[in-house]
């Protein structure tokens, strides 16, 4: 009999096939959002969950039914599961690791770009009819080239932002927290400093964090208090890490000249006055949203899933302990 499974919402159809091949699938064909309840309800008689980022795996649904085996996220991020309940459940957790780290870097920078060069202003500008002539100051943005990028986390993700700012022959500052053996800072030609350095000194801060209880508010009102006038955040990373209400309030009084966000506190709400402001570039969550990248991880989960399922060692797994 082949396992029983639940997948919560759509995903590319090269990753379901994986899943129908080899489980008795119930899908969310409806790709709608589930309750908690709806969840439990689906949940229950399953041996295993395929998930999104967006549902939030708590311990009540990792104990409905008892026979939960696997929960596959289709991401790299796993803040949406509780790890920790899943394994004294003896519950396998995986994740989608590797597949989206150049995509996500590249968004960081097409963040970057924007902010610094004020392009969406500037579309809205030319689509509001507003453009009548060229104009000698009209838009200006910021330089990049030859600027200072501060990079918070130099994990796969942040590495990549790094590779891409060699090309715009910037200063690359780093911080993490554990620094990077001297071949990789070498071959980035990454210089290591400490948070405080990095947010005083940084013309591009961008953030490449997990979000953990220490990274909550990473950036809060003392670190915007550090940052240049002149200087962008970017973050691409998890919403939380960022006091948003404290950002909104650096953007409006400008002590800090813009920011380029693709993640929030609340997803999806935004926090208050955040879209009204001009100084700063919005994207709901997309930077590993290219066709290729969500392939390889719909792929990447569904073979995490099946693979658990049928007693062997999942490849990407986050809580290793439940095989012990
Ligand atoms: C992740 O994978 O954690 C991203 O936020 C979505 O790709």
């Amino acid at each position: 009999m082949k396992p029983r499974v639940f997948v919560s919402r759509m995903i590319p159809q090269e990753g379901l096939d994986i899943v129908l091949a080899a489980c008795d699938a119930d899908v969310n064909a409806d790709d709608r959002h589930l309750s908690q309840a709806e969840l439990i309800d689906k949940v229950t008689g399953k041996e295993g969950l395929l998930c999104l980022l967006t549902d939030d795996i708590n311990d009540a649904i990792l104990g409905a039914g008892q026979q939960l085996k696997v929960v596959a996220n289709v991401a790299v991020g796993y803040d949406n599961i509780d790890v920790q309940a899943a394994t004294r459940r003896k519950i396998i957790v995986t994740n989608t690791p590797g597949v989206l780290d150049d995509t996500t870097a590249d968004f960081a920078w097409c963040l970057l770009l924007a902010s610094a060069r004020r392009l969406v202003e500037a579309d809205r500008y030319a689509r509001g009819g507003k453009y009548t002539g060229w104009g000698i100051m009209l838009l200006c943005g910021e330089d990049i080239f030859g600027k200072t990028i501060g990079i918070c986390g130099l994990g796969r993700i942040g590495r990549g932002v790094a590779k891409r700012a060699r090309g715009f022959e910037m200063r690359i500052l780093y911080t993490d927290a554990v620094r990077a053996p001297a071949e990789v800072e070498r071959e980035l030609g990454a210089q290591f400093v400490d948070k405080e350095t990095l947010f005083r000194e940084a013309d591009f801060v961008t953030l490449h964090i997990p979000l953990l209880p220490q990274t909550h508010h990473y950036v809060s009102v003392k670190e915007l208090m550090m940052m240049k006038k002149t200087a962008h955040l970017i973050n691409a990373s998890r919403g939380p890490v960022v006091d948003e209400t404290a950002l909104v309030q650096a953007l409006r009084e400008r002590r800090i000249a813009a920011a380029g966000l693709d993640v929030y506190e609340h997803e999806p709400y935004m926090a208050s006055g955040l879209i009204e402001l001009d100084n700063v570039t919005l994207a709901p969550h997309i930077a590993s949203a290219s066709v290729e990248t969500r392939m390889k991880m719909a792929v990447m989960a569904a073979t995490n899933l099946v693979e658990a399922l049928h007693g062997r060692r999942p490849p990407n797994i986050v809580n290793p302990d439940v095989l012990a």
